[in-house]
């Protein structure tokens, strides 16, 4: 095909999509079936590979996800991100409404929003085109998070009719409720951690690393505001009117209210009829309609005068107390659980509340058989907030925290000043053994992402891994096929999963090139109490192997910068016990790298210059760049100083690094300047 004709089907193609996307994303009324829909975009992908320079910068195409993020680049807001003041009874909002109509007139009108509960972001787009997407932060900064943001089909790369050169919106990503529960079932059924709720799954998608990833979960977005301070509109209803014509999507469910009456009626409707949305919404925002008098109105140093959230109670209900367990959490933290009489409590039957920590049932006074109230705040776990005394049976026993360990036996420790109580037998108690298994595998320890809770305990449970050494000692025999009984929910049936031949290929692949994480990752994995990534990369950077490490004294320990009594005594308490030796040394038997690999130098190139890492690179990871300034000589730094001789930078620098460099006048070089320095 010739560039002309390709020129025209591209551009041809990507409108039709992009239009269809609007249509169903953003209106809800598709006009093109899925499978139609999937041919012409291969067909657009098929022509993009082949005439790349064609390529629109809206294209649909990049909502698969563009290339993986390191770090998130942290980027100031232009307006900040302010939050709006809570109230949470019919008197707060007439007192907001009295404060607005003095400052501002008696002639008032409010916009009723509903209050999507989600993560908030900031569009701009630059000359029509989607250019940044950032999250709150602290308000000031956020994250850049656009290539993940990219992905949302219902947000537009490129607006429709007219914009300005810079246009800035504000809005709610949230996490549809239905998928939320898709998604949760998947990730249990994978043996990963459910999330708590639709907001932390929606944060959660949002933070990966991988828009590919990101693509795959069905995120949506709301928008709600246009913090321009000359704005071309007069009312706040007309600029998101205008929103939507440029192809936002803005939500169906606003009101214009004239007095308190209708904005009671409107939060009082929505307070029964949340449970039929689709998405979560935690209240109601009430906003001053009029632009001008909302600039009249002006903020607070937190937020808007102009604007005021009224939050949904917390659903309440009363039940009776049936008996208290105690659970023992991965750390050995014990948690009492209530079990309760079986209570409706907003769309769902609670039958358990957490009671937190003995100081929360002494505070209770909490007696077993009592009549207490459950409430359901976001967190999945309902919690007691209290208890009807009047129903109390005349006879009935306090409830009194558990001296032993229900999972070991063992004696219950309280350290001084701690709410919680502790099981201290951490090697032998079943629980516990989990938890270190599970910080064993974690990302910033041995990285074996293709194992996950679940797997783990499903290992655990069949006898198969009794400490972390024995991960190494897996084999396919073992574990395919290998069974775990997931309990029936009250819709579906008991389900049982078991290991097939790609999941065992990942679990050993996995566990395998884990062997080749350096003795400070080692360090870190062993769990050892207060030895954390830092302090595990300072201790294997001074003592070098474990040998030196094990038999060095309280003193030779502090006189490590940063190392304190604290950590000395549990590193000498930690290698004291034998069984703690023998998992060393069965590690070591399977190939785990316990001493720090001798850096085996190249040149002098470097000359003992001292360089700043930051960015993102294209040719190498960060890690190499810094082993190759190691092999010619040079030392990397952690921090910017007057003493650093060279910044090496790469994408998605962090603006303050940048700014600091530039002060002290450090030279900053790029990936290609550094291949330079050192002989290419
Ligand atoms: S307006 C200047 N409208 O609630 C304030 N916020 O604490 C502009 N939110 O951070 C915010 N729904 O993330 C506005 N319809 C809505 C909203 C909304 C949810 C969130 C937003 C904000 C938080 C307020």
């Amino acid at each position: 095909m010739d560039i002309k004709k390709a020129k025209e089907i591209i551009n041809r193609l990507s409108k039709e999509l992009q239009e269809h996307n609007y249509n169903y994303y953003v209106l809800s009324m598709p006009t093109i079936s899925d499978f139609d829909f999937d041919q012409k975009l291969k067909e657009l992908e098929k022509l993009e590979l082949e005439f790349p320079e064609l390529k629109l910068p809206d294209s649909p195409t990049l909502r698969v996800g563009g290339e993986p993020t390191k770090d998130f680049k942290t980027v100031s807001h232009k307006y900040p991100m302010l939050s709006l003041s809570n109230s949470y009874s019919e008197q707060e909002i007439r007192d907001f409404d009295k404060r607005v109509r003095k400052l501002a007139g008696d002639e008032i009108e409010y916009v009723c929003e509903l209050k999507y509960d989600g993560v908030a972001i900031g569009l701009t787009y630059e000359n029509g085109f989607l250019t940044q997407a950032v999250t709150r932060g602290d308000g000031v900064q956020g994250d850049d998070v656009t290539n993940n943001v990219k992905t949302i089909r219902s947000i537009p790369l490129k607006l429709k009719g007219n914009h300005p050169d810079i246009f800035e919106i504000r809005g709610e990503i949230y996490f549809p409720i239905k998928e939320f529960n898709d998604l949760n079932l998947k990730r249990i059924e994978d043996g990963e951690q459910p999330f708590a709720n639709p907001r932390n799954s929606a944060s959660g998608t949002l933070k990966m690393q991988d828009p590919k990833e990101v693509a795959k979960r069905p995120l949506d977005c709301f928008l709600y505001f246009i913090p321009s301070q000359h704005s071309e509109f007069s009312t706040h209803y007309e600029s998101l009117k205008h929103a939507e014509t440029l192809g936002f999507k803005i939500s169906k469910n606003i009101a214009l209210c004239k007095n308190i009456d209708e904005i009671l009626e409107f939060i009082d409707d929505w307070d029964k009829g949340r449970s039929q949305l689709d998405y979560e919404i935690d209240g109601i925002v009430i906003k001053v309609n009029n632009l001008k008098k909302q600039r009249d109105l002006g903020f607070t140093a937190k937020s808007p005068r102009w604007a005021i959230a009224y939050k949904f109670k917390a659903e309440r209900a009363e039940t009776k107390l049936l008996s208290v367990d105690f659970q023992v959490g991965r750390t050995g933290a014990i948690t009492p659980v209530a079990n309760l009489n079986p209570v409706q409590l907003a769309g769902t039957t609670v039958k358990r509340a957490s009671l937190h920590n003995a100081d929360i049932i002494e505070k209770l006074n909490l007696h077993y058989h009592d009549f207490v109230f459950v409430e359901k705040g976001g967190e999945i776990i309902p919690k007691i907030v209290g208890v009807n005394t009047k129903l109390r049976e005349s006879n009935s026993d306090k409830v009194s925290f558990t001296k032993i360990c229900p999972e070991c036996g063992s004696s219950l420790v309280r350290n001084e000043g701690e709410s919680a109580h502790y099981c201290p037998n951490e090697d032998k108690c079943p629980p516990q053994i989990k938890g270190k298994l599970e910080h064993f595998i974690s990302r910033k320890a041995m990285n074996i992402d293709s194992l996950g809770e679940g797997k783990i305990e499903m290992l655990f449970d069949h006898g198969l891994v009794k400490d972390v050494s024995d991960l190494y000692k897996l084999e396919y025999e073992q574990l395919i096929g290998l069974e775990k009984i997931i309990p029936a929910t009250e819709s579906k049936k008991e389900k049982k999963l078991s290991f097939k031949e790609k999941t065992v290929y990942n679990i050993l692949k996995g566990v395998e090139e884990s062997k080749s994480h350096g003795f400070e990752k080692v360090l870190f994995a062993l769990g050892i109490r207060h030895i954390g990534e830092t302090v595990a990369k300072k201790l294997s950077a001074h003592f070098k192997n474990i040998e030196a490490l094990e038999n060095a004294s309280l003193d030779e320990l502090t006189e490590v910068d940063e190392i304190g009594d604290k950590i000395a005594e549990s590193l000498i308490g930690w290698f004291s016990k034998p069984e703690h030796k023998k998992i060393v040394n069965s590690l070591m038997d399977s190939g785990l790298n316990f001493a720090i690999a001798e850096i085996e130098t190249i040149s002098k190139l470097l000359d003992a210059k001292s360089f700043v890492v930051s960015g993102v690179f294209e040719n190498h990871s960060r890690e190499e760049l810094k082993k190759l300034i190691e092999q010619n000589g040079g030392k990397n730094i952690g921090s910017i100083s007057s003493k650093t001789n060279f910044i090496l930078a790469g994408e998605n620098m962090g603006p303050s690094k940048k700014q600091k460099a530039e002060k002290l006048g450090i030279p900053i070089i790029s990936e290609s300047e550094f291949e330079e320095m050192i002989g290419g």
